[in-house]
């Protein structure tokens, strides 16, 4: 009769085993989740790699799906900035704090533009007030 018992026992062992290592493996994929955020942190990080214009004068930035084209940009003195809005939605382009220009659009309705001079070296960090998440960087160069 003890058998039975012990192959019972050893059966709810098992079990509860397994489900501790799923618990586990479920916590590791909660961690692998955690790092996939982390990598998708660096591909956005690799989509605003730095686009070089400081060749032009003149640069035209699209609004489109709640993100701003080129938003990792850097530029020379002199140049003007021209953001045009693709979206449905209406969006700005404003400073976000200390930049070193002001930037401070309207509210850009769908195929409205922002015109901006950059006359000072230095970076300027901007957003769309409405979706904070909306953001770009400009880097003027002398
Ligand atoms: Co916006």
């Amino acid at each position: 009769m003890k058998q039975p018992i012990m192959i019972v026992a050893g059966i709810v062992v098992l079990v509860v085993g397994g489900i501790f290592v799923s618990a586990q493996l479920n916590k590791d994929s909660d961690t692998d989740k955690m790092h996939s955020g982390g990598s998708s942190n660096t591909a956005s990080a690799d989509k605003s790699a730095v686009t070089d214009l400081s060749a032009q004068t003149e640069v035209a930035i699209n609004i489109q799906d709640f993100a701003y084209e080129k938003a990792n940009l850097k530029i020379k003195v002199g140049t003007t900035v021209t953001w045009t809005n693709q979206d449905d939605a209406r969006h700005n382009v404003v400073t976000e704090g200390e930049g070193a220009e002001k930037l401070a659009s309207e509210l850009l309705a769908k195929g409205e533009s922002y015109s901006f001079t950059f006359t000072k070296a230095g970076t300027t960090t901007y957003l769309c007030e409405p979706h904070p998440y909306m953001k770009g960087t400009i880097n003027v160069v002398e």
